[in-house]
């Protein structure tokens, strides 16, 4: 809608700099032919045209994907969420629910169905605006999967094998490995050169992808053509959010998340889980939290968190004091989503429709860049 803002022109820069057109009607042009017509002498000077206000300059194009892992956790929104919803008024945003990424590792239909539409929910809950970005499900595209199988065709198998995320993966599900796995990391690339997005808003856990969705744009560029933009990762000020463990990266595959849109009383119950400073043992002992992953969620949740910290620091407080106050500020905080995202539950209908207009509005960058692809590929 910023595109359209204010003008009736809805010209583009290019257009005003289209040889001819404006520079003719400004006064005192030294261009050639410029006061062919009107000798500068003999004519009143022409009313110069109203300035180029608010032109329709095209917001730089940004795309991020999200499992459709149930709700989302604290990871999630500190990592990535608060990116989308931020950079969706400066970007032209396009957000995606990765439900082809999830058949990865979930192979039960309602639950995928049911997942998709929460995460949906969620988003839209926690400030992504359908009139200010598109938000769809990655099979409602389906070019994504042809040009991934394109994108296969140029990336080695061994920077694949070497990729940490299926490493992890084939660890954690030992009797799955299915191929889907291994080409993970070349469907999320061609998730986001399918838009020719040049930013992606993700967590740090993400950086090995972005890297090698780069390589893999450079890899197709210079065997066919210039063709896509390398895109850059964006991160937040919490681009690793660790888990209830206070170890491992938050995750809902360890079990170790904070789940902001669930019921206050589980919150209390994930939150008063976590593992603090693992030396501070007696009440009495000073604790250190640089190291605490409660001190260090604090942070986000108010001004306050160095007077926080120095509580621990000189044991005048204790951790659960610590712990009880941060659950109180998670839950207080994310109060208004939760209601919302109850509301949108409840109306799955909208829901879909939000998905269906979001699907259908990039239909034309995809089809552009499938024509584009399979022609410079010798496919048509
Ligand atoms: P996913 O679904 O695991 O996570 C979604 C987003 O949340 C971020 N995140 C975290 N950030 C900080 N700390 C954490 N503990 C944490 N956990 C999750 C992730 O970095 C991510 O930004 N492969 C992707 C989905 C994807 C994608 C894409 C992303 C598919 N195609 C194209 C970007 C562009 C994934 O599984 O994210």
């Amino acid at each position: 809608a910023g595109a359209e803002r204010g003008t009736t022109h809805r010209a583009t820069a290019d257009t005003w700099n289209m040889p001819g057109m404006v520079p003719e009607r400004t006064p005192g042009s030294s261009r050639p032919g410029a006061g062919r017509l009107h000798s500068g002498t003999m004519t009143i000077e022409l009313a110069p045209l109203p300035a180029p206000v608010e032109t329709a300059r095209p917001r730089p194009r940004i795309f991020s994907g999200i499992q459709p892992s149930g709700a989302p956790h604290i990871g999630n929104d500190l990592g990535a969420i608060r990116n989308y919803v931020r950079l969706q008024a400066e970007y032209e945003a396009i957000y995606c629910i990765v439900d082809y990424h999830a058949l990865t590792s979930v192979h039960d239909p309602d639950r995928l169905r049911r997942q998709t539409r929460e995460m949906a929910s969620a988003l839209l809950a926690l400030g992504l605006d359908p009139e200010r970005c598109t938000l769809f499900v990655q099979s409602h595209r389906p070019e994504v999967t042809e040009l991934a199988w394109l994108l296969a065709t140029v990336t080695p198998v061994s920077w694949l094998e070497r990729t940490p995320t299926y490493k992890e993966k084939k660890l954690n599900q030992p009797e799955d490995i299915n191929h889907g796995l291994l080409a993970y990391p070349v469907l999320q690339a061609a998730d986001i050169v399918l838009y020719k997005a040049s930013v992606v808003p993700v967590g740090k856990d993400q950086a090995a992808h972005l890297e090698l969705s780069r390589e893999i744009v450079r890899a197709f560029n210079v065997r066919y053509g210039e063709t896509f933009p390398e895109p850059k990762a964006v991160f937040t000020s919490a681009p690793v959010v660790l888990g209830t463990d206070g170890v491992k990266k938050m995750s809902k595959s360890v079990g170790n998340t904070i789940e902001i849109l669930a019921s206050p009383d589980e919150i209390r119950r994930q939150v008063m889980s976590m593992v603090t400073d693992t030396q501070r043992i007696l009440r009495t002992d000073p604790g250190r939290p640089e190291v605490c992953n409660v001190c260090q969620l604090h942070r986000f949740f108010g001004t306050d968190y160095e007077q926080i910290w120095e509580g621990e620091r000189t044991a005048r407080t204790g951790c659960v004091d610590t712990k009880r106050l941060l659950a109180e500020r998670i839950i207080e905080h994310y109060a208004p989503a939760r209601e919302r995202y109850r509301e949108l539950i409840a109306q799955p209908g909208q829901v879909d429709r939000v998905l269906a207009q979001g699907a259908e509005r990039i239909r034309p960058i995809a089809e552009a860049t499938m024509t584009e692809v399979r022609e410079k590929m010798g496919l048509r």
